[in-house]
């Protein structure tokens, strides 16, 4: 009995800390947080160097399908690509392992070629913290991730190369 009244607290602790997705705003173009994406499959990792933050890439099932079978120029409508992005921070107990530390920013890109086609194709979204505030004024937020997207405009706008798994 005792143990399922902790179970319970430790739930609703839980519950509390975290923004339930459908209580996120939408980002200013209309996208919203796509559910789940937490439980996503990884497609990558990256280290940013210039602004010391590591990066998990991660898709959801259609992406996932297209990055282990090689079908990603272009990527298939319906993938959608997140990119979760944490402060550097050193593991206290081994100062050389780079650890994730504060949450910076989850964002998305959506491809579906008809919808998006004044962005290339993708839909562009992000959240910036814990509490997940939708990044951008207004619609046009966008043009700035198409901007810094644009050196990679060859391969579907997209930076991320599938990691190899065995
Ligand atoms: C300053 C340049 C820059 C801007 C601005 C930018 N990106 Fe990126 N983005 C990158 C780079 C470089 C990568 C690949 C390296 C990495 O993993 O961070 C990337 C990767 C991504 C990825 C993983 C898929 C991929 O292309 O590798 C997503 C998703 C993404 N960006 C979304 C966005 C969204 C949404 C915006 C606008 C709100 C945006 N980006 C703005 C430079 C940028």
């Amino acid at each position: 009995m005792q143990r399922q009244i902790l179970l319970l607290a430790a739930c609703c602790i839980g519950l509390s800390t975290a923004v339930a997705a459908d209580k996120v705003g939408p980002a200013p173009n209309g996208i919203t947080l796509p559910a789940g994406y937490k439980d996503w499959r990884v497609i990558s990792v990256s280290h940013r160097t210039d602004n010391n933050t590591m990066r998990v890439i991660l898709g959801n099932d259609v992406a996932i399908a297209a990055a282990r079978e090689g079908r990603i120029n272009p990527w298939p409508n319906g993938a959608i690509l997140g990119k979760v992005v944490w402060k550097s921070d050193k593991d206290k107990h081994w100062e050389k392992a780079v650890v994730p530390g504060n949450l910076v920013h989850a964002e998305f890109m959506t491809k579906d070629s008809k919808k998006y086609a004044s962005t290339g194709g993708w839909g562009y979204a992000r959240w910036l913290g814990l509490d997940q505030k939708p990044y951008g004024k207004d619609a046009n937020f966008a043009n700035e991730c198409v901007a810094c997207h644009t050196p990679v405009k060859g391969q579907d706008w997209v930076y991320t190369r599938p990691a190899r798994f065995p």
